[in-house]
């Protein structure tokens, strides 16, 4: 049945669009624990803890992530090279189809985003990029990320390489999260247009509500 899938086109293309909205809702939650950056050290770190400590949770979470991780990037993979192979056809056959910036290098921002993601795992969660951060705990012994996230965004470097990573992800969903209700078949004539439009915007809630704590720490709004 999986083999079957992988091998039409349309079976591709709805295992993406299937992880992908997968990863678009992680990405959501992980922006509103973040948020909790604004209420305070406490809460924040509470979320935290309460997170690292269900591990009954915790790891069939990690486990899940990444098989959609992995799956939606094989078969980005491959769909774009199959693209590129029957390219000439489409050409010959029919006026190819408005593409806008965001859909033609969505391999490219995709890459960027995998590779950011790895950085971020070495930075944050193993911490073997700033070894100070492994050192903040909290006094009952969780890691204090409130503390973690304040000392890494008062680095300027830091907080502009975030804050770019984030305009590359949102400029990545800004197309993904369009084309996922194509690809589920979740589309009415004449509406397409304005699923974009949406898509655009929650793709830039995602960057406001992301790119505001590396902002407010350098702003010194949260310190
Ligand atoms: C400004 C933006 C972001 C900040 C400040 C941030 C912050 C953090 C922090 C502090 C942790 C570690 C939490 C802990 O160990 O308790 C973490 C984990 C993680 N983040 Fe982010 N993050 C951001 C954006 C993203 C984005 C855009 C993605 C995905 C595309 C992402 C994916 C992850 C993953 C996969 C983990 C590991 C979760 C785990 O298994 O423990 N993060 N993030």
């Amino acid at each position: 049945m999986l083999d079957r899938v992988w091998k039409s086109t349309l079976g591709k293309k709805f295992l993406m669009a299937v992880t992908g909205t997968g990863l678009v809702l992680f990405v959501f939650v992980h922006m509103m624990g973040n948020l909790q950056m604004f209420l305070g050290p406490e809460v924040i770190n509470r979320y935290a803890a309460m997170l690292q400590t269900s591990i009954e949770f915790l790891w069939p979470a990690r486990f899940g992530l990444a098989i959609f991780a992995l799956v939606h990037i094989g078969t980005g993979i491959t769909l774009t090279w199959q693209n590129r192979q029957t390219r000439d056809q489409r050409y010959a056959t029919r006026k190819l189809v408005k593409a806008t910036l965001a859909s033609r290098t969505m391999l490219w921002t995709g890459s960027f985003v995998a590779l950011y993601v790895v950085y971020h795992l070495l930075h944050f969660t193993i911490g073997t990029i700033d070894l100070h951060l492994a050192e903040m705990k909290t006094p009952d012994g969780h890691r204090d990320v409130y503390r973690m996230l304040i000392w890494a965004f008062q680095d300027s470097r830091v907080a502009c390489g975030y804050i770019l990573a984030m305009g590359v992800l949102c400029f990545h969903l800004s197309h993904g999260i369009g084309a996922l209700f194509q690809s589920l078949g979740i589309k009415k004539p004449g509406y397409e247009p304005l699923i974009y439009r949406l898509a655009r915007l929650a793709a830039l809630g995602l960057l406001v509500g992301f790119v505001s704590v590396p902002v407010a720490v350098q702003l010194g709004w949260l310190q």
